[in-house]
């Protein structure tokens, strides 16, 4: 791995490590389907991860660098996503106008296939949760769960 992409994985981890909504910095991962923003001096601002959920893909790990938010950079990295189906739970508010100013709207339901993929996903990330001891997230985000709401965008051609 270069400096650049280790700089900008320990940057990635140490902001999922303070913000109890997103997964543990553990699985932090940047791939191909990761968007980084950064400002003039190449310094990383923004972060968001797609992950393909079979049907479609959903956004993971969005997050804007306490330093840099309010500055609209939630706008500036959903305009990065190229997808055609794009789903994302959140409860921030901040992140749920944003989402809704991208053209997505609230769903109820990700889709069959999307379930399929989400059912174990998401229980080995609880599973890895409990394994690594992270109770504070695990408590965190079963609190909230009826918080989540469903955004969705379908683009037709
Ligand atoms: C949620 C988050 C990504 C928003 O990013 P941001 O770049 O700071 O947000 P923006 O400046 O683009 O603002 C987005 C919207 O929230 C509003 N907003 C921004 N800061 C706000 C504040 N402190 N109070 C109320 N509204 C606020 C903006 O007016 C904007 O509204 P608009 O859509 O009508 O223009 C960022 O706060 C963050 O990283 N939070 C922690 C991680 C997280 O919770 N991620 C979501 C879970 S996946």
């Amino acid at each position: 791995m270069k400096t650049d992409e280790t700089e900008d994985l320990a940057w990635i981890k140490s902001i999922m490590k303070q913000e109890l909504d997103l997964r543990p910095p553990s699985l932090a991962r940047f791939g191909k389907n990761s968007t980084i923003i950064r400002n003039e001096s190449g310094k990383p601002t923004g972060h968001l991860t797609l992950s393909n959920r079979w049907q479609g893909y959903e956004i993971n790990s969005l997050f804007v660098d306490p330093a840099h938010r309010g500055e609209g950079i939630s706008h500036t990295l959903l305009r990065e996503i190229k997808q055609n189906r794009v789903f994302c739970y959140t409860r921030d508010s901040r992140l749920q106008s944003a989402l809704v100013r991208a053209g997505f709207t609230r769903a109820k339901f990700p889709g069959f296939v999307a379930v399929m993929n989400l059912i174990p996903t998401r229980t080995t990330m609880f599973a890895w949760m409990l394994l690594t001891l992270d109770f504070k997230r695990i408590f965190h985000q079963i609190k909230h769960l009826s918080k989540y709401k469903l955004y969705m965008k379908i683009k037709t051609k």
